[in-house]
This record gives C-alpha cells, structure tokens and sequence, in this order.
C-alpha cells in the first residue's frame, strides 16, 4: 500500500490541489472504466473543495458518468445544516448536471440501523458484489479530526470493531448522538483514499497517525486502500518536520 504526503501552504491551495486529483482521478477512472465512482467526506475541511468542483471544474468534469457516495452521515434530514448531503449539494451537487440517480446518499432521515442497511444493500447491488466482497470505490475523500477519528468511526465506539458489515450505525457518546457510516474495513478495496486535513488542531493526530506513534493514533491509522494520499496545510503539518510544496 502506497501512502503519499502533499504538504500545501494554506486551505485554499489544499482545496485547489484536492480539486486537480479529483478531476485527475475521475477523468482516468472515466476513460478505462467509463464512469467514476467517488466518496464524499464530511465535516467543514472538504467545502472548499466542494465549491471549487462545483465552481472551475463545472463544465470540465463528465458529471452524467460520475457518481457519488458519502462516508458517513448524520442522522438528520438532508436539508438540515448538520448533513453532510446538504454541505456537497450547496458547494457543489446543486450546480452541476448530474443525473439524480447518480446520487446515492445516506437517508439520515431514517432511524440509524434502516438507514445503514439500506445504504448497504444499495452500495452493494450498484456494484454487484457477492458476499464477502468489498466495493471498488475509485476515490474516497476523507476527514481526519483531532482524537484520530475518521468517516464516524471514533475511538472507543462500536463501528471501530466491526468486520463484517460495509456500513454500520454508530453511536458516539462523545457527540451524544447516531452517526451511519462505512466501516474501515469497507475502503481496503478502494482505489485510492485522500485524507484531507487542515488546521493546528489536526496537527498531533496527523503526526500519530503517519508516525504511527503510541497510543495507537485511532480509526484514521487502521485505513487501509490500494493507495493512501494524504494532502495536508503546513499547519496541520506542523509537527511531521518536513518541508511545504
Ligand atoms: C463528519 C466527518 C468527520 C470529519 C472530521 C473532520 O461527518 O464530521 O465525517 O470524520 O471528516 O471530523 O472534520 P472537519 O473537516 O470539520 O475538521
């Protein structure tokens, strides 16, 4: 497993440099599969990202051969601030032309379990996949935050421990409320895996995770996929010593 490191000075040309390797990964992913299928990240780091794709890369892309997964999701409605759904439609699902079917979104709206299910079974009859079989995402953008986690797996939460399941609802104490979320074990098949982070806060769990350093650094170190890029700000870089692109 390949793991790369892309140091940016600031969030905006994370954000721009994120943008590039999407649009890279979805042009190959078109021309020798003929679609592009790519998982969304939630949280605050990726709209800059969402904007700029929604934005420079709106009559660049083939949107009608894309198409669009989520990491995790709140148990909330898609049009509440909270969803990850509606922070991708505002920056960038609601400007482009993508087919809705293209969409296949976390139903928040349902109870945790129902919405977890059925996100799993529509994961798995898009891609066909037999039992035990995991899907070939091509691109799975991802979040890192300060205690290590990442999609909705936390420390100490149960989704951590599951093995079996693509997608699971996960209750995060911390949060004091339901998350649904792919599980780690869900990415070992993907393509490739971009972790963005930015920001001092994020600073000593980037360090753990690609130092590897005791304690054990959380969810974010357990991910596994063909490839690993990590694109990170200087900030979040802080303390990994090493030089800015
Ligand atoms: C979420 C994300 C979560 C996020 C990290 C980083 O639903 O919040 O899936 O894993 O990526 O918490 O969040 P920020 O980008 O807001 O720092």
């Amino acid at each position: 497993m390949r793991k790369g490191l892309v140091i940016h000075r600031g969030e905006k040309e994370l954000a721009r440099g994120a943008a590039a390797l999407f649009h890279d990964a979805g042009r190959a992913a078109i021309r020798e599969r003929g679609l592009f299928t790519a998982v969304l990240s939630g949280g605050r780091t990726p709209r800059a990202l969402y904007e700029l794709l929604g934005a420079e890369y709106r009559d660049k892309a083939d949107w009608g051969r894309v198409h669009l997964f989520w990491g995790d999701e709140r148990c909330v409605p898609p049009d509440s601030d909270e969803s990850n759904f509606k922070a991708a439609n505002d920056g960038l699902i609601s400007r482009i032309a993508i087919p809705s079917e293209n969409i296949h979104r976390i139903k928040g709206e349902l109870p945790p379990k129902e919405a977890a299910l059925a996100y799993e079974d529509e994961i798995r009859s898009f891609f066909r996949l037999g039992p035990g079989k995991l899907p070939p995402f091509d691109l799975v953008l991802l979040g890192l935050g300060a205690d290590g986690h990442t999609l909705s797996v936390f420390p100490g939460t149960n989704a951590l421990g599951e093995k079996e399941r693509l997608v699971t609802e996960n209750y995060v104490s911390l949060l004091g409320s339901w998350r649904v979320t792919l599980t780690i074990g869900a990415l070992r098949e993907s393509r490739k895996a971009m972790f963005l982070a930015s920001g001092w806060d994020k600073a000593a769990a980037l360090r753990d995770v690609l130092r590897g350093k005791a304690p054990v650094a959380g969810p974010a170190r357990m991910v596994e996929a063909r490839e690993v890029v990590w694109l990170v700000d200087r900030e979040a870089a802080a303390l990994l010593g090493e030089q800015s692109d």
